[in-house]
């Protein structure tokens, strides 16, 4: 008898036109949150989501070994890139890039001088070593696992590769004149 009262009263509950507007109903969407749609697109702060950072083309090294570089080789693009390179790439492979900083020995990062790097790998390759990293080399086109910045831009990334090998050479050789006299 009970249980037939609960579920009289329990269907005319639900059968109530009245039932989608009790107060309560509505009590758990009017928060002070923002709603999808409400108000104009807030936009993202510069660089907080690596909307550049994500190759779109390439999944890994071996893909991005036959790409072309797309940036031109200009004073401009060289001079970004020895800025990136100085930022990025110094720290391991020596501010020449003759792998001569302290911890260059260290990790085995490797001489970018040499024929290796400067004929031997393809452009695609190196940007591929930048995008994905290698096997001790971080990656620097993909967000750092549980966040971290350290993602070059695609472009950012050209004017690397613009740099090692158009330009480092010729920085060394200058650093070894220099220091030399
Ligand atoms: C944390 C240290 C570290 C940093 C920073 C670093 N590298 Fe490396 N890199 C290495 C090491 C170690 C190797 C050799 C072992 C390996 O392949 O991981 C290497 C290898 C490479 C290679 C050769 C890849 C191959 O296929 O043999 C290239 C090219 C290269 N780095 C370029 C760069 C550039 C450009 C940057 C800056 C964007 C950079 N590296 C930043 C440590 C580093």
């Amino acid at each position: 008898m009970k249980l037939r009262k609960i579920v009289l009263f329990a269907s005319a509950m639900l059968l109530s036109t009245s039932a989608f507007a009790w107060p309560w109903s509505t009590d758990m969407m009017n928060q002070p949150s923002i709603k999808p749609q409400e108000g104009a697109p807030a936009l993202f702060a510069k660089r907080s989501i690596p909307i550049q950072g994500i190759p779109t083309k390439v999944a890994n090294r071996e893909e991005a070994k036959s790409l072309q570089n797309p940036i031109p080789v200009s004073a401009a693009s060289i001079k970004k890139g020895r800025y990136l390179f100085k930022v990025y790439c110094a720290a391991c492979h020596g501010l020449t890039g003759r792998a001569d900083s302290p911890i260059s020995p260290k990790l085995g990062a490797i001489d970018l001088t040499t024929e290796y790097v400067q004929d031997s790998l393809s452009e695609g390759w190196i940007y591929g070593t930048i995008t994905f990293g290698s096997v001790i080399m971080p990656a620097y086109g993909k967000p750092a696992e549980g966040g971290g910045s350290n993602d070059l831009s695609v472009p950012e990334r050209w004017h690397v590769v613009n740099y090692i090998r158009n330009q480092l050479v010729k920085d060394a050789a200058g650093s070894a004149t220099a220091s030399a006299e």
